[in-house]
């Protein structure tokens, strides 16, 4: 509340001010990243991101399929074509054996992709060794969707440092939120450098409005960056709140051979942003039973991300699996769920809805 009065008082609540600074200031040393761009979506950090790596009509971009759309929307603003990559089991992120095919094919399209968008899933990281060590191979930049993993570490290492350029969001869902907003993060002071230029309507240092280049009205105001310095006290603690719930969870249901809680790989330490899991091929009970279920005790549950190959508007773009038939996403949707994983649930409420799913089995 201090920032936000702070903004007010000081009558800063434009776009810029110290809490903008501050907040950029902030995340980059949280994470260890050199520069930040605050921005009014996670959606706008990708888009601002793409145009960085020179994404132009008809470009290939490759991007992790199972994923919300927030990750590739953007590819589609700036009309090039997403090539959209499978999961792998292991940590429900872009499969690096897929990966590599869908390089293969490019190559004998001749058209190599201009980055790879890769997803770091309900905050757990993608295997970046085995991904960055195949990207690097066919010299594509990585922009990493980190939108939902503020606080996850792969091997030691926050995400959101894992891409030439990473997105943040700060969407009111998220672990930690500006009410609206999301940061794209590079080592490349002229990447953040061009990016808030085009994030203020591209406006040239002349005196009078002057425009040499397309801009963008994407700069996250003062008002909400004070809401995410607020937010940003209390991240580590939400981190440890959100792993409690998911172990739970995880004990509550051990009981239970149908239910498998989502992997979590030995080099990934994830936020736990959402707690999910997946019900078993052979089990009577469904993801949809329980939601249902749920959702007529006033308590609500969602699928997991559609994967974006199935959905109407994107299904006719390539997609690349490893898989004989169907794909890991397309499975891993049909089979699983997100629980309520509010850090405001208290233990009574977990009860509740552990209770809920239990009585189904
Ligand atoms: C994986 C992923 N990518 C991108 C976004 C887009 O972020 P925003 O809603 O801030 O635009 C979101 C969240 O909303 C997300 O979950």
């Amino acid at each position: 509340m201090i920032y936000v009065k702070e903004a007010f008082d000081t009558n800063w609540v434009a776009p810029l001010g110290k809490n903008v600074d501050m907040l950029e200031k902030e995340v980059a040393s949280y994470v260890n990243r050199k520069h930040a761009a605050a921005l009014i979506s996670g959606t706008a950090a990708i888009h601002l991101g793409l145009k960085w790596l020179g994404i132009k009509e008809g470009d290939f971009v490759f991007c992790s399929s199972l994923t919300f759309s927030g990750s590739c929307n953007s590819i589609m603003y700036e009309k090039a074509i997403p090539i959209f990559i499978d999961s792998e089991y292991q940590s429900w992120n872009m499969d690096v054996k897929a990966l590599e095919k869908a390089f293969n094919w490019a190559k004998k399209q001749n058209k190599m992709p201009k980055a790879v968008i890769t997803v770091n899933l309900y905050g757990q990281s993608c295997d970046y060794d085995r991904i960055k060590a195949v990207c690097d191979k066919y010299d594509a930049p990585i922009l990493e969707d980190a939108a939902e993993s503020l606080g996850s570490k792969y091997k030691g290492i926050h995400t959101g440092t894992f891409g030439e350029l990473s997105a943040l969001s700060f969407n009111g869902n998220k672990i930690i939120t500006t009410s609206g907003g999301g940061m794209l993060l590079s080592d490349d002071e002229k990447a953040i450098k061009k990016v808030k230029f085009w994030a203020t309507q591209a406006r040239d240092n002349y005196p009078y409005y002057h425009h040499t280049e397309l801009g963008y009205n994407y700069r996250l105001s003062n008002v909400s960056a004070g809401i995410g310095r607020g937010q940003l006290t209390v991240l580590d603690e939400r981190v440890k709140q959100k792993k409690a719930i998911y172990h739970r969870y995880k004990e509550a249901f051990a009981d239970i051979d149908d239910i498998e809680m989502m992997p979590v790989p030995e080099w990934s330490a994830p936020n736990y942003w959402l707690t999910t899991l997946t019900l078993k091929e052979t089990s009577k009970v469904k993801p949809m039973d329980i939601i249902d279920n749920l959702a007529e005790n006033n308590v609500e549950a969602r699928p997991i991300w559609k994967p974006m190959h199935t959905q109407p508007y994107y299904e006719k773009y390539p997609f690349f699996t490893t898989k004989e038939s169907g794909s890991v996403a397309e499975d891993i949707f049909n089979r699983g769920l997100c629980l309520p994983s509010d850090t405001k649930m208290t233990t009574e409420e977990q009860d509740y809805v552990i209770g809920l799913v239990k009585e189904l089995f």
